[in-house]
C-alpha cells in the first residue's frame, strides 16, 4: 500500500457518459464538461487511473432501456486511482485505492468508473497493493468478486475438492482457478489452446480444449477422478448440455453453478439460442426420478461484499492471486476497448488508462 501527493482538483472533468441504449458506439458519448460530484458523508472522491471493462457494460447498454438504465449515466464498475478527498473516512487523500461501483450503486448516483473523478462509499475501495500496478489492480473487483462468490458462497468450496471452470482465460475464469488453487482444490479448466499456457500459470492442474470436441462428450469419455465437487461455468453457457450429462462426471451433491446464461435474442433455435435458454431451463427442473440431474444448479449473482474484496486484495499482495491484462487501451480509445471485449476473446482484462501519465 503506498501514499502519492493529492491530485489537483479541476473546475470541471472529462468522462463518458451512456446517453441512450445501443452498441457503444451508439449509446456513448465523450463530454468534457462534467461536473466533479459533491460528497454525502461516508463518500469518497477519488481521480481514476485506470479502469477495467466487463462483460455486463455492454450488455446492460445494448438491452436495458434507457428509463430503466436512468441514462445518461457514467459507464462500468471497477477501477483504481488515488484519494482526492478522504471526507472523514477511514482513507487518507493520496491513498492508491482499488474501487468497485457495483450496477444498483451506479444506477443509484450515476456514477461509473470511465471518468477523470468518480465518488464511492468507502465500503468499496480497498487499499491498492503495492506490487501491482493501476493497469493490473484496476481488473480485479467484479471478476474476483464474482468468481469469490461463485466458488465459496455458492459452492462453499472446502481445500482438497476438485473443480472444473469453464472457460480458464475469461476474467471470471482466471480468479476462479487462482481462487480454488489458493483454498487447496484441484482444479481442471477449459479454455482453446492457444490459451493452455495461461490457464496452467494460473494454476490448473489439467486442461481441456473445448472446441475439440463438446465438454460433455470429452468428460464422458474421460471421467475425472474424483468426480467435481463444483462445476462453474464461467463463459455463461445457454447450452444446457454440461448440466445436463454431469451425473456421469459430478458427484449426487455437488453444485453447478453458472455465470447467467446470455442467449442471442436474434437466433432463437441457433446454439445460443433462446430455445436454448428453456431447454436448460427444463433440465434445471427435472427431478432426478424422472432422469435429471442430481447436482445441483446455482447462478452467481455478484455483489459488493467488502470482505470479499478484501480477501482478493491480500491474495494478489501475497502474490496468490494475478490480475491478467488483456489489451490496454486510451482514455479517448474507449470504443476500441468495447469491440475488444465484445469478442468474448479476450484473455484477462480489458483496461482503459484514464490517466495519460500513468
Ligand atoms: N452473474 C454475474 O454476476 C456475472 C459477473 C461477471 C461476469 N458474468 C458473465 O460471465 C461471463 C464471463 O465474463 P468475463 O468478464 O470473464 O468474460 P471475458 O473475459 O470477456 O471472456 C473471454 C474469454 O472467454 C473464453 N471463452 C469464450 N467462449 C468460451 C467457451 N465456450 N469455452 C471456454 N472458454 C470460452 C475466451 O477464451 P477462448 O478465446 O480460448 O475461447 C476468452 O478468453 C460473461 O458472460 C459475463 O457477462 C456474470
Amino acid at each position: 500500500m503506498s501514499t502519492v501527493p493529492v491530485p489537483d482538483l479541476p473546475e470541471t472533468q472529462r468522462a463518458w457518459r451512456v446517453v441512450k441504449r445501443g452498441k457503444p458506439s451508439e449509446s456513448l458519448v465523450f463530454q468534457t464538461d462534467v461536473a466533479i460530484p459533491p460528497l454525502s458523508p461516508g463518500e469518497v472522491l477519488v481521480k481514476v487511473q485506470a479502469a477495467a471493462l466487463n462483460p455486463v457494460g455492454w450488455k446492460v447498454m445494448s438491452t436495458a432501456p434507457d428509463i430503466l438504465a436512468r441514462r445518461p449515466i457514467t459507464p462500468e464498475h471497477d477501477f483504481a486511482g488515488v484519494v482526492v478527498d478522504a471526507n472523514g473516512t477511514e482513507f487518507s487523500a493520496g491513498d492508491e485505492v482499488i474501487g468497485f461501483i457495483p450496477v444498483p450503486l451506479q444506477l443509484k448516483t450515476g456514477q461509473g468508473a470511465l471518468t477523470e473523478f468518480t465518488k464511492l462509499p468507502a465500503t468499496h475501495l480497498v487499499l491498492k497493493p503495492s506490487n501491482v500496478s493501476a493497469i493490473e489492480a484496476c481488473g480485479l473487483p467484479l471478476a474476483g468478486e464474482t468468481a469469490f462468490q461463485a466458488l465459496v458462497g455458492n459452492g462453499k468450496l472446502q481445500a482438497g475438492q476438485s473443480v472444473f471452470v469453464n472457460g480458464g482465460s475469461s476474467a471470471v475464469g482466471m480468479n476462479a482457478i487462482y481462487i480454488a488453487k489458493a483454498l487447496g482444490a484441484k482444479v481442471v479448466t477449459s479454455a482453446s489452446s492457444r490459451n493452455e499456457e495461461i490457464c496452467r500459470s494460473a494454476g490448473a492442474d489439467e486442461f481441456v480444449d473445448y472446441t475439440k470436441k463438446p465438454l460433455h462428450e470429452h468428460f464422458v469419455e474421460n471421467p475425472p477422478s474424483p468426480k467435481f465437487d463444483i462445476i462453474f461455468d464461467a463463459v455463461a453457457l445457454v447450452d444446457p448440455a454440461l448440466y445436463k450429462y454431469s451425473n456421469a462426471y459430478m458427484k449426487p451433491k455437488g453444485v453447478f453453478i453458472s455465470t447467467g446464461p446470455w442467449p442471442n435474442l436474434k437466433s432463437w433455435g441457433g446454439s445460443s439460442g433462446v430455445s436454448k435458454l428453456l431447454s436448460l431451463g427444463c433440465e434445471i427442473l427435472r427431478p432426478s426420478f424422472l432422469g435429471g440431474v442430481d447436482a445441483k444448479w446455482a447462478m452467481v449473482g455478484v455483489s459488493h461484499e467488502p470482505q470479499d474484496l478484501a480477501k482478493l486484495r491480500d491474495l494478489v499482495a501475497e502474490g496468490k492471486l494475478k490480475v491478467v491484462v488483456d489489451s490496454v487501451y486510451g482514455f479517448e480509445d474507449v470504443l476500441g476497448a468495447y469491440e475488444r471485449i465484445m469478442t468474448s476473446r479476450a484473455t484477462g482484462k480489458v483496461v482503459v488508462k484514464v490517466d495519460g501519465n500513468l
